[in-house]
């Protein structure tokens, strides 16, 4: 009996030691309303100094860049300012593929004048009986340019992948085996019958996904002399997949086949966070999509439901501009919150697409973001978001800023596409 109380001691020590040496498990995820947290949303439409944002020229003259600023600064990281000189390579058009009805491009953007130095591939669909420079999609993939669709003659992306069998990456780098493997979220040949084109980039081209202190991706070439990393206030890897959409865009605009002006960037997850960050970012972009973009995406952080700030900095070091960590376990300190990256979007139109299971990503909070970056959206003259409410599954909103909750869980499905398709049928063709 004795015996049995020391180890219990013993075993309640040993797991109050294992509790303490990381935050991470001593914090229960939340998944109930009812524990969500009560919250102050900072106000968009009040300036830093309290003053009210009364009409357009105010926000976009001044509460706009303040936003910005307090998201390069405290949040993703500020972009490097300095332009670098791309080259873009055409490395193969066909005008017959899928029998016919696409276009295939595969373009090479360097970002140096070193043909070894990075650079990011570009896989472009276009459709065929287009009659006038076409609307676009651009996303990025998580495999490889040559996993969206079986199509044989995708180059087979030769950058380094995390391993993942299955999807045929064998020791880090794709195989013939990968080809097609994430078909399922990429209805191609549907999105050009709509009438779109789609471009996409493996984004680990742009920055491979892990934390190296930074030393490989775009990051380098931006360092001062003597600069090994970037700095707490300078962008980490959303950054940097955010600044290779924007230099796809800079491709768009140098191809007559694609209407640069009417450019959808969306992503999914950490790629929703990243588009949205784009979008935010580079005014170019004339409509922005989030797909389960959670944390640090559409989702509010103040509600630390699902992933909280610290559990993505602690699990994702890399993603986030140092002195974002100053908020870990600490949401109601940040300036800002994700609404506000919506409303910097604003008043381009904005979809937010969140899905019933996904519950780390948080749908409510996905929804509540959208629904707060309202009275910016409203105040820019559009009719922001058409419902105070969270709809019901599968009742899409499709107002300048859209939003839906669909069933099931993290992922791309086609219904997610078919609304986004709705969505930029309203607010992008003409
Ligand atoms: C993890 C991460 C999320 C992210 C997701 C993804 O789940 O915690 O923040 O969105 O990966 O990118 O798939």
């Amino acid at each position: 009996m004795e015996e049995a109380k020391y180890i219990f001691v013993l075993q309640f020590l040993l797991a109050a030691l294992a509790l303490g040496s990381s935050g991470i498990q001593a914090q229960e995820v939340n998944y109930d309303e009812a524990k969500v947290p009560a919250y102050t949303l900072p106000d968009p439409l009040l300036l830093t100094d309290g003053s009210p944002v009364t009409d357009a020229s105010i926000w976009r003259d001044h509460r706009r860049l303040e936003i910005l600023r307090l998201f390069e600064q405290q949040v993703y990281g500020k972009t490097p300012d300095q332009a670098v000189t791309l080259r873009f390579e055409t490395k193969s058009v066909h005008t017959g593929a899928f029998n016919g009805i696409a276009t295939r491009k595969e373009i090479t953007v360097y970002f140096t004048e070193d043909d070894n130095g990075p650079s990011m591939d570009l896989l472009v669909y276009l459709p065929s009986d287009r009659v006038e420079p076409v609307a676009t999609f651009l996303a990025l993939n998580y495999y490889g340019n040559h996993s969206i669709h079986p199509d044989p003659n995708i180059t087979l992306s030769s950058s380094w992948m995390r391993p993942r069998e299955e999807f045929g990456v064998i020791d880090n780098r794709a195989t013939e085996a990968a080809r097609g493997v994430r078909a399922s979220r990429w209805p191609v040949e549907h999105i050009l019958e709509r009438g779109y084109g789609l471009a996409t980039v493996y984004y680990g081209d742009i920055d491979p996904d892990f934390d190296d202190g930074f030393q490989n991706g775009v990051h380098p070439l931006f360092y001062d002399q003597g600069q090994t990393a970037p700095a707490a206030h300078e962008w980490a890897s959303l950054g940097a997949w955010a600044w290779g959409m924007s230099r796809a865009m800079d491709y768009f605009e140098t191809d007559a086949d694609i209407d640069a002006e009417r450019i959808a960037v969306m992503g999914h997850s950490r790629h929703g966070k990243a588009a949205l960050w784009a979008g935010a970012q580079d005014e170019r972009f004339a409509l922005v999509i989030s797909n389960n973009s959670g944390s640090g995406g559409a989702a509010l952080s103040r509600r630390r439901f699902g992933e909280t700030v610290e559990r993505i900095n602690t699990g994702f070091p890399h993603w986030f501009a140092g002195n974002f960590k100053q908020y870990n376990d600490k949401e109601n300190t940040l300036p800002v919150d994700q609404h506000m990256l919506l409303a910097l979007i604003a008043p381009r139109p904005v979809y937010v697409a969140s899905a019933i299971e996904d519950r780390w990503a948080d749908p409510r909070g996905e929804f509540l973001s959208a629904r707060h970056a309202d009275p910016v959206y409203r105040l820019l003259g559009t009719d922001g978001i058409a419902t105070q409410q969270m709809p019901g599954i599968s009742q899409p909103i499709l107002s300048t800023i859209g939003y839906h909750v669909r069933r099931g869980g993290h992922n791309v499905t086609t219904y997610d596409w078919e609304r986004f398709m709705d969505f930029a049928d309203r607010h992008l063709q003409h």
